[in-house]
């Protein structure tokens, strides 16, 4: 941080956020909230809200889920830096800035990836020019053959990286660039006796974040060749783990679905057919992170991987991290086409809706999976086929679910459905309450992976009650505060929202506003405007009661694997027997 946090609070609570963001967009009020046209997306009906109601002072869109204080909005309006944003609101004002202090690590590493992300915007410049230029002819007769047309190249930022061995190289360094700093860009790789761009001869994608900056690249063969596509090496700016291709752009759909996809290619061509809901995890298998990041915009996920091998065992990988981020998957079937660009460019964008249509839910879609190892033509084979079916079934808790799969395999495959059902039921009983977890893939991890993410949800959603209704904090914070977080994406909101509770003045404005990365800052807005609106009162209580139970419960499980002395092992036992019984909110 360039600036002490009093600061930066003093800033934000100068400005009231209506007659900051009213001075760019249009606001009407409605109730206790403004309305606008969101400024980051077109849309003809606002849903761009913004409100200085109590001490909230923050903006939020509906329909892009952008959002954030009044620091986000210039900084993503005016596309400015964190201190850039932070002097327009000072002066305002009229507050004089300290110097900043560029002392600490933090800063240096904020200013390090700053360069990062500058060179990779040049860089991008670059190959789009190169592209329309006349070295760039091939590379664009390339995508006229595959029909993309002029406005999806513009869109996708598409580019061209020329044969020659440097010439990027030497461009950046034109534009002010240091060796050093090229170097973690990762996109040249410089040695005494030879220097050369990563990339050479591709046709372009550039890869943007859901801020649109341009964080790295994909580049892909004209034609045939080996390795068919090249991606940039990760950086501070590029965790492979956690970006989804296309996202800057279907954030902004109006529709509840996603369409996630394995490659560029698909994500374009459905993009121009239409289908702005469209994503990529791009290559690496989709990861909880992912499934996290998809679960901030949207509950269903369709799948439409491709049709091979491959792509059948990646959805089937995909299913189980999706589930247990909370997302509804249902899966695509494209054949007899391998992937979406090509059954799009064969039969057409409508066909491809009534592919969409027809996805099948994953349960579903496994099963189907399953039975190609078995032939049903074979009695025993069958009975084996019948009874891993009754397995999966039993793991699953809803028996209306259960139920309706047991109506359509047993149609489906010819299986008795007196037999299957009383098989169900009495494996069921042996596993009450445990979850089903595949035997094929690595258990321990996902089980633990599925423990962090569901910690990390009920972590979100305590903080985001507690924003929306501060008044809970007196009798919360009897149980809770932040030393239950532990290391996670949340802790930072806790320490500073609980800190705040302590002062007394809570400011949601000034924790968006400690961030100084402005993905950081939106995320932070999602948590702190949840106004649970659609919750009743009841389940409300009973919703944040379980929260701050297991998160409770959990932190205490921690410190008894850490604890050596058995008598505080036991006492931190009977903390925990004394937790399950205890009633937060007496009638
Ligand atoms: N991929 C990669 N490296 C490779 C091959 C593939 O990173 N050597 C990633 C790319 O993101 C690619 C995705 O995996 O888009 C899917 O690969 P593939 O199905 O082989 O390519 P397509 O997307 O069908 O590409 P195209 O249509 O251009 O042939
Ligand atoms: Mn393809």
């Amino acid at each position: 941080m360039f600036y002490p946090q009093e600061i930066i609070d003093q800033v934000i609570e100068a400005n009231n956020i209506v007659d900051v963001i009213g001075s760019y967009v249009p606001l009407t009020k409605k109730g206790s909230t403004y309305f606008g046209l969101c400024p980051f997306h077109s849309e003809k009906t606002p849903s761009f809200s913004v409100t200085d109601n109590g001490s909230k002072q923050m903006f939020y869109c509906f329909g892009c889920h952008t959002g954030g204080s009044a620091l986000t909005f210039i900084m993503k309006y005016e596309n400015y830096s964190y201190s850039e944003a932070l002097k327009v609101l000072a002066d305002r004002a009229g507050i004089t800035l300290p110097k900043p202090d560029y002392s600490q690590a933090v800063s240096e590493r904020y200013k390090k990836k700053q360069r990062i992300l500058d060179a990779y915007k040049d860089a991008a410049i670059y190959y789009v020019h190169l592209l329309r230029s006349e070295r760039g002819a091939n590379a664009y007769k390339y995508i006229k053959d595959r029909d993309l047309d002029d406005k999806t190249i513009r869109d996708f930022g598409l580019g061209y990286s020329d044969k020659y061995r440097d010439d990027l190289y030497q461009y950046l360094k034109k534009k002010g660039y240091t060796d050093e700093e090229l170097k973690d860009t990762g996109l040249v790789s410089i040695r005494e006796t030879d220097t050369h761009d990563y990339f050479w001869n591709r046709l372009m994608f550039p890869i943007m974040d859901t801020s649109n900056r341009v964080i790295a690249f994909g580049g892909r063969v004209l034609g045939q060749g080996e390795p068919k596509y090249l991606n940039s090496p990760e950086t501070i700016c590029f965790e492979k783990s956690r970006n989804l291709y296309g996202l800057n752009i279907a954030k902004r759909h109006k529709g509840k679905d996603l369409i996630l996809v394995e490659g560029y290619m698909d994500v374009i061509s459905l993009h121009q057919a239409g289908f702005t809901n469209a994503v990529a995890s791009l290559g690496t298998a989709l990861t909880d992170n992912h499934a996290s990041v998809l679960k901030r915009y949207t509950d269903n996920v369709l799948i439409s991987y491709d049709s091979d091998g491959a792509g059948q065992d990646a959805a089937l990988r995909a299913l189980p991290k999706l589930k247990s981020a909370g997302i509804n998957a249902k899966v695509v079937d494209l054949n007899p086409y391998k992937d979406p660009d090509e059954l799009i460019r064969a039969l057409g964008a409508d066909e491809y809706r009534k592919r969409l249509k027809e996805a099948v839910n994953g349960f579903i879609f496994e099963v189907g999976v399953l039975k190609r190892s078995y032939d049903l033509e074979d009695p025993g084979e069958k009975t084996r086929f019948g009874n891993e079916i009754c397995n999966r079934l039993s793991y699953i808790n809803d028996e209306l679910e259960v139920e309706n799969y047991l109506q359509v395999f047993c149609a489906r495959y010819k299986l008795d459905y007196e037999i299957m059902s009383s098989k169900v039921k009495k494996l069921a009983l042996g596993h009450e309450g445990v979850e089903y977890a595949p035997k094929t893939s690595g258990n321990n991890i996902n089980k633990d992976n599925r423990q962090k993410d569901g910690l990390e949800q009920n972590q979100k959603m305590l903080l985001a009650h507690l924003a929306n209704d501060p008044s809970l904090y007196e009798k919360l914070s009897k149980i809770i505060d932040e030393s239950d977080f532990g290391l996670t994406p949340y802790d930072i909101i806790a320490k500073l929202m609980f800190n705040q509770f302590r002062q007394g003045k809570f400011n949601p404005a000034g924790i968006i506003s400690s961030f100084e990365d402005c993905n950081d800052q939106e995320q932070a807005a999602q948590i702190l405007y949840n106004d649970f609106a659609d919750m009743d009162d009841e389940t409300r209580k009973k919703a944040l009661t379980d929260c701050v139970k297991k998160l409770k419960t959990n932190h205490i499980s921690r410190m008894i694997e850490e604890e050596k002395d058995i008598v505080k092992i036991l006492e931190l036992k009977k903390e925990q027997e004394y937790l399950k019984k205890l009633v937060i909110f007496k009638e």
